[in-house]
């Protein structure tokens, strides 16, 4: 950054900017999470500092998600919400909105909520420096969704403000995969991977902030492939290596990973690395060959099974999270049995599973056999209460064993602390603050409806 010194953020020969307050609204998945964090630190130099609520906020940022269902419409009334909050600040505040649905929606956007002064696309950001500055002349609207040349990631600044005791890391962007029913490749672009370099050193930065948990980032986090410090291209397996050398770094998780970018490298570094956490999240979709055919997944349901098992066999102990849609177009009784069948072969510790819904301009929208409302319907909860009944046995099995948990923050009730074991779920203990980014081994006592909950164990686990 120009205009800095070496040591921190602070412009020497400029007063500080006046404090003005930002609110960003985050929807969808956990690189709109990143991105709000990264456009708050983009916004920092000019002098916003984060604010709780939108109330009296100087800019708000809503920052959205396109892949199902009404997404346009839940933006529009959201945009009628803040429309009245802008209102009562005289016109003061800026409102932008970012994310996928102002990828795909921009024009639409500006031309039904004229309000609004921003629009911006998940590949622009960096850019919202000068799109404030814009909208500050009064000149109308700012609209940047086009896909830049530069990347933005060189043009992100090195300072950002911490994210606590877990922490998200993008390593990779876009997809090249174009599944029937996706609208993410139009959303955000081809596939891009930072270099090792960068994300080795935003991982220093993140640990010297106190983040002790890192999950890298990507639509197609395994297709990652970067450039080296030695020159060579490495993949994901590589790059979990080198950051399971950096000093001070407890844990490391990836998500989202597509079936076919699941190389040899990446089932070692599960074998090799215990700080890899034992729970990969890797979507499936379809049970049936049909459907995953029909959906372009270009994998089989038997590759699936395969795969499972070679991961657990390299890494004992490892459970499964995926994602389902249930009446993809041509999808037949037989079809969606197929998928149950799936489920009960492989078991998963939990799952996300989803009707499918018609995206504008994906080739499944308008793909013969739609599949009727009621019959997803029937479908979704045949599915969903199969997972559940195996999230719940997942779970009670964890009763009576020693979990390691990593502390993140403050419970409910007094005296209450809260973390995550290494399959992600909530645990919570009576216990001492001292131990919010601590990893230490809990035994389980009890299960409730989203956590479980035990007692101290001296030792850790692992350790
Ligand atoms: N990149 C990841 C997931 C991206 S979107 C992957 O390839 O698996 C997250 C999930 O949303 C998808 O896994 C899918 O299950 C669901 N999804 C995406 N488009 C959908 C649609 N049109 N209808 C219903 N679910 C959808
Ligand atoms: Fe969407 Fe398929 Fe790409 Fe995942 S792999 S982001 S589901 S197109
Ligand atoms: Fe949604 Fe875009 Fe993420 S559509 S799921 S916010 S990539």
């Amino acid at each position: 950054m120009t205009g800095t010194d070496q040591a921190g953020s602070i412009p020497r020969t400029s007063p500080l900017p006046a404090r003005k307050r930002l609110h960003v609204i985050t929807w969808g998945c956990q690189m709109n999470v990143y991105d709000s964090a990264r456009m708050s630190d983009v916004l920092a130099p000019l002098g916003y500092a984060p604010s709780d609520t939108p109330e009296g906020a100087d800019m708000v940022i809503l920052n959205t998600c396109h892949i199902r269902d009404k997404a346009a419409e839940k933006v529009f009334s959201e945009l009628g919400r803040l429309r009245r909050l802008k209102d009562a600040s005289q016109g003061r505040m800026i409102l932008a909105v970012a994310g996928c649905v102002a990828q795909a929606e921009g024009r639409e956007i500006l031309a039904r909520a004229p309000y609004v002064d921003i629009v911006l696309g998940p590949q622009t950001y960096h850019r919202l420096p000068e799109m404030v500055a814009q909208a500050a002349r009064a000149g109308g609207a700012v609209i940047e969704t086009d896909f830049p040349a530069e990347d933005k990631f060189d043009h992100l600044p090195e300072q950002s403000a911490p994210q606590g005791v877990t922490a998200f890391l993008t390593v990779q962007e876009g997809c090249d995969k174009f599944c029937s029913f996706c609208v993410v490749p139009y959303t955000r672009g081809a596939e891009q991977s930072r270099s090792a370099a960068t994300i080795l050193t935003e991982a220093r930065r993140l640990i010297a902030q106190g983040s002790r948990e890192i999950t890298l980032l990507g639509q197609n986090v395994n297709a990652w492939h970067g450039a080296a410090p030695d020159g060579a291209t490495w993949g994901l397996g590589r790059l979990l290596r080198a950051m399971a050398e950096l000093p001070g770094l407890a844990r490391l998780r990836y998500a989202t990973s597509h079936p076919r970018d699941m190389d040899d490298a990446l089932i070692e570094a599960h074998r090799d690395l215990p700080m890899l956490m034992p729970f990969l999240h890797l979507p499936v979709q379809s049970g049936s060959d049909r459907i995953l055919a029909a959906m372009n997944r270009k994998h089989t349901a038997d590759d699936y099974r395969r795969l499972t098992d070679r991961l657990r066999d390299s890494r004992p102990g490892l459970a499964l999270s995926s994602d389902f849609i249930v009446g993809h177009p041509g999808e037949s009784d037989a079809d969606f049995e197929a998928t149950m069948a799936l489920v009960r072969d492989v078991g998963f510790a939990q799952a996300y599973s989803f009707k499918y819904s018609q995206r504008p301009g994906t080739p499944a929208a308008g793909a013969p056999g739609q599949v009727p409302e009621a019959e997803k319907d029937r479908r979704l909860q045949a599915l969903q209460a199969l997972l559940r009944e195996q999230q719940a046995r997942f779970n009670a099995a964890c009763v009576g064993s020693a979990m390691d948990v990593l502390f993140t923050g403050l419970g409910r009730h007094p005296g209450q602390i809260v973390g995550r074991s290494q399959y992600l779920q909530p645990i919570h203990i009576t216990g001492s603050v001292s131990l919010i980014g601590e990893e230490r081994a809990v035994r389980i006592r009890d299960v409730h409806p989203n956590s479980l909950s035990g007692t101290l164990v001296q030792e850790r686990l692992s350790a």
